[in-house]
C-alpha cells in the first residue's frame, strides 16, 4: 500500500549482544586476575506474570556474562516490613554488588519507602532518590537502566542529539522523565531541546510532528501513527504490550508505536521486541558490573 520501508533499523538485540560481550570480556579479566564475579540480586513479590518473565530474562542475561545472580521471591501476601527487613540483608550481604526490586509491588505496598530503605551504592536501578538527584545534577552515579540503554542506542547509532528536538511521550520516573533530563544535559549525547508530553499535553500530534527524535514511553499500544512523525524522524519505542492476534497463540507483541505505518515515514526506528527492551537488561548488567567495580576500588 506505501511502498517500500524506508526506516533503518536501530536493531537493540544487536547492540545489546556486543554491549554483553563487552562485559563478558571484563568479567572474565577479574576472574583472571582473582577477584570474584560480580553478584546481581532481584527482590520480586506476587506473580505478576511480566514480572516473572523480565526476572527471568535478567537473570539469564546476568549467567550468559559471568555475573552471579540470586533472585528471592516472596508471596503476594508479604509485608511492607518483611520486604524492608529483605532489603536490609542485602544492603547488608558484602558478596551482593547490587540488587533490584521488581516493580510493581503489590498495592499494599509504598513503593516509595521500599526505594528509599535500597542502599545507594547497591541502586543498580537508578531508583532511589539519592541517584536520580546525582542522575539530575549530572554527577557519577546509577542511572535507570531504560534510559540508559536509550541513550547508549543513540550514541553506538551515532545518532546527532545535539540542537536536536527530542519529543518524550511519557512522564514516568523509570523512563520518561530521566530519559528527558539526560538528553537536555550539556553531554554527548544531550545537548537537545526537549519537550515532555503527557496526558494532560494539548495539541500532542502537533508537537510530536516536530519532533526530530520522538521517545514513546506512554504505556499505549499502536498510540503513535505515521501522521505523529516528521519525515525522517528518529523514533525509539520503549512499550511493550500483548494484544490479541489470530495466530497460533492467540497474541502478538507490539510497542507503543504502530511499526507498520510508522517504518514508511521513519528514518529510524527501533522494533518492538528486539529494540529498547534488550538494551535495558544489557545496561543493567554494565550498571553491576560497575558497582562490584566502585566497591573493590573504595
Ligand atoms: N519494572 C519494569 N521495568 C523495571 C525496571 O527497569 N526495574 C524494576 N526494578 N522494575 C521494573
Amino acid at each position: 500500500m506505501l511502498g517500500k520501508k524506508t526506516s533503518i533499523l536501530i536493531d537493540g538485540k544487536k547492540m545489546a549482544a556486543k554491549i554483553k560481550d563487552e562485559i563478558r570480556a571484563r568479567v572474565a579479566k577479574l576472574i583472571d586476575d582473582h577477584d570474584t564475579a560480580p553478584h546481581l540480586a532481584a527482590i520480586i513479590v506476587g506473580e505478576d506474570p511480566a514480572s516473572q518473565t523480565y526476572v527471568s530474562s535478567k537473570e539469564k542475561a546476568a549467567q550468559s556474562v559471568g555475573i552471579v545472580s540470586s533472585v528471592y521471591r516472596y508471596p503476594e501476601s508479604t509485608t511492607q516490613e518483611e520486604l524492608l527487613t529483605a532489603i536490609d540483608f542485602l544492603n547488608l550481604d558484602d558478596t551482593v554488588d547490587g540488587f533490584i526490586v521488581q516493580l510493581p509491588l503489590p498495592k499494599h505496598i509504598d513503593v516509595d519507602k521500599v526505594i528509599a530503605r535500597i542502599d545507594p551504592e547497591k541502586d543498580v536501578d537508578g531508583f532511589h532518590p539519592v541517584n536520580v538527584g546525582k542522575m539530575a545534577l549530572g554527577q557519577p552515579g546509577f542511572v535507570s537502566a531504560t534510559p540508559a540503554g536509550i541513550v547508549e542506542l543513540l550514541k553506538r547509532y551515532n545518532i546527532e542529539t545535539e540542537g536536536k528536538h527530542v519529543v518524550v511521550l511519557g512522564r514516568s520516573n523509570i523512563v520518561g522523565s530521566p530519559v528527558s533530563i539526560l538528553l537536555s544535559k550539556k553531554t554527548n549525547p544531550g545537548n537537545a531541546t526537549v519537550t515532555l508530553c503527557h496526558s494532560k499535553t494539548v495539541n500532542m500530534a502537533e508537537i510530536t510532528r516536530s519532533a526530530d527524535i520522538l521517545i514513546c514511553a506512554i504505556g499505549q499500544p499502536l498510540f503513535v501513527k505515521a501522521n505523529m512523525i516528521k519525515p525522517g524522524a528518529v523514533v525509539i519505542d520503549v512499550g511493550i504490550h500483548r494484544i490479541p492476534a489470530k495466530n497460533d497463540k492467540g497474541y502478538t507483541i507490539v510497542g507503543d508505536v504502530d511499526y507498520n505505518e510508522v517504518s514508511f515515514k521513519a528514518g529510524y526506528l527501533t522494533p518492538v521486541p528486539g529494540g529498547v527492551g534488550p538494551m535495558t537488561i544489557a545496561m543493567l548488567l554494565k550498571s553491576t558490573l560497575e558497582a562490584h567495580l566502585r566497591k573493590h576500588q573504595s
